[in-house]
This record gives C-alpha cells, sequence and structure tokens, in this order.
C-alpha cells in the first residue's frame, strides 16, 4: 500500500502539472457553449482476459492481447473509454471537433499504453467508417462531445487517466477476495456492492457469454464526483472473472496476477 500510495501522489502531481500547463481552463470556457449538454460520465473499464478471449487472431505490433510477458499494464482492468452519456439512456457521440491528433497527447502516451492498452489491431471508426486506431475512435466518438468538460483532446484523455488511477476497481474486486478464476463464480451482488461500498456510489457490470464480466463502468457527474449508473446490469446474478491468458507467447498470467493479490489481501 505505501509504495501505491507514493505512486499515486506522484502521478497527482505529474498531471496536475501538466494540466495547468496546458491551461485546460481556458478550453473550457471556449467550448462550454458548442458542445451537447450531457448529464454525466461512464467510465468503462474493461477486463483484458475477457476481451482477449475473443481476438485470437489479431496479433499486430500494438495489440496489447498478444504483448505476453512485455506487457506494462497493471495486472487487472484497463481503460475502454470515458463517455459522456443522458440520462434517458442515450448519448451523444461524434460531436464536431479537432480531428485525433496524437502529438496532442505525447506527455501521456506512456500512461496511455500503460492504463488504457489499445487490445485489438485496427477499429472501424463509428463517427466516419474510417479504420482508426482505437484511441482515435474513442475520441472521435466520445471526447468530441465531452468537451465542455474536459477541454482538447489532452485534457479528454487526461481526465480519463486520472479517474483511472484514483479509482481502482482491481484493488477493491481483490479486497472483497474477488480473485480471478476459471471455475469459481462469485455473485453480482458482491462486486457491485464491493465497489459501491469504496467510491459510494453504484457501478454498473457488463457481461458477455452470459456471466463472463467484459467490463465494470463507474459513473461520476460533470464535476467528476462518483454517482449511481442508471444503465440495468447485463450480469446475471452469479457471474465469472477469467483468469488471464495472454495471445502469443505469454508467461504473464496466473503469476502476475497472483502477486498483486498478495499485496492486497
Ligand atoms: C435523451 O436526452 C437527450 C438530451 O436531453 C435528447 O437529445 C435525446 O433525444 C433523448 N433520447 C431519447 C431516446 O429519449
Ligand atoms: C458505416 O457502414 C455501415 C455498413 O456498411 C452503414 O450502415 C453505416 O451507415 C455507415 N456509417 C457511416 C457513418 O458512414
Ligand atoms: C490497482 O491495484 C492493483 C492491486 O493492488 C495494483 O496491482 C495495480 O497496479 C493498481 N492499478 C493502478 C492503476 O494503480
Amino acid at each position: 500500500m505505501a509504495s501505491y500510495s507514493t505512486t499515486m501522489i506522484l502521478l497527482s502531481v505529474l498531471f496536475s502539472g501538466l494540466l495547468y500547463a496546458n491551461g485546460r481552463a481556458v478550453d473550457l470556457v471556449s467550448t462550454l457553449t458548442q458542445q451537447s449538454q450531457f448529464d454525466f460520465f461512464t467510465l468503462a473499464l474493461q477486463w483484458p482476459a475477457t476481451f482477449c478471449s475473443t481476438h485470437e487472431n489479431k496479433c499486430c505490433p500494438e495489440n496489447g492481447c498478444c504483448a505476453g510477458e512485455h506487457s506494462q499494464s497493471p495486472p487487472g482492468f484497463t481503460i475502454h473509454g470515458l463517455w459522456p452519456d443522458y440520462k434517458n439512456g442515450s448519448w451523444p457521440s461524434c460531436c464536431e471537433g479537432a480531428a485525433y491528433d496524437e502529438s496532442k497527447i505525447a506527455p501521456l502516451l506512456d500512461a496511455m499504453h500503460k492504463y488504457w492498452p489499445i487490445l485489438s489491431c485496427n477499429d472501424i471508426s463509428s463517427c466516419n467508417n474510417k479504420t482508426n486506431s482505437f484511441w482515435a475512435d474513442q475520441w472521435e466518438q466520445h471526447g468530441t462531445c465531452s468537451t465542455s468538460v474536459t477541454g482538447d483532446q489532452y485534457g479528454y484523455f487526461l481526465t480519463a487517466l486520472e479517474l483511472y488511477l484514483k479509482y481502482n476497481v482491481t484493488e477493491v474486486l481483490l479486497q472483497a477476495k474477488v480473485k480471478p478464476s476459471n471455475s469459481n463464480t462469485y455473485p453480482s451482488a458482491v462486486l457491485i456492492s464491493a465497489i459501491e461500498n469504496a467510491f459510494h456510489a453504484k457501478p454498473q457490470l457488463d457481461c458477455k457469454n452470459g456471466d463472463v464480466i467484459k467490463e465494470v463502468r463507474l459513473c461520476f457527474t460533470k464535476d467528476l464526483q462518483p454517482r449511481e449508473c442508471v444503465e440495468p446490469t447485463s450480469c446475471p446474478a452469479n457471474v465469472r472473472l477469467p483468469k488471464f491468458a495472454f495471445l502469443e507467447g505469454a508467461t504473464k498470467t496466473e503469476d502476475w496476477l497472483l502477486s498483486a493479490v498478495k499485496t492486497v489481501v
């Protein structure tokens, strides 16, 4: 825990410095009136073990599922996206805004590779059907509609990273003794109440193939405080959290995760 807190402090200092230097407040004022008014944010966190289990044949240099022991990600949930949402269950997407430009987030790239790894090869953009990187697609679909709160691309990706670093779902679940397993199931209610107790807001669980956890979603007010998610869960009463098995040459599987379990429980 000690080294974890130290890391957090260092990261906060680093990020707040960057934030200030980037003048996020200025962007906020200039774009406030143009962007769609949404109600809250969803931070979607994906369980790479589930995502990677269905992407076997898609290894390319940037595919984090194929990184095996070279993966720099912490063992656990990684970021899928930060999504603006309406209370009625729909959401704004593909708003007007600057085209994705990776040079704008250069100072964040190390953190992006670690915490927001690309787990596929090329994605098809849902805004214009062009082949796009995962990050570009998240920016075009969701980031462009978030700028009234987050500011530009830099502010958007930084906001998601900051929330992810502050609200560690993996740690909360490990503490609640929900450990990855290919045989055990856990009551959804146990996962939900562990997260709710830790962050004081009800999360949303998302499953695939019936009971396999694909994502945990945390919701936030536009002031970036935890709030209840509104969408119903897609998971049954009992769920599975499969073990990691990276696609090719993966040696970083159980042992890797177990080392994290030991530091928590
Ligand atoms: C949801 O609310 C937004 C914002 O008020 C509105 O633009 C949209 O049409 C609504 N969608 C549905 C399906 O009701
Ligand atoms: C993308 O392609 C699909 C199928 O080809 C089509 O239905 C859809 O309208 C296209 N979307 C855009 C934004 O061009
Ligand atoms: C979240 O907690 C786990 C377990 O303590 C740890 O291994 C991981 O590095 C943490 N993630 C982040 C982003 O700090």
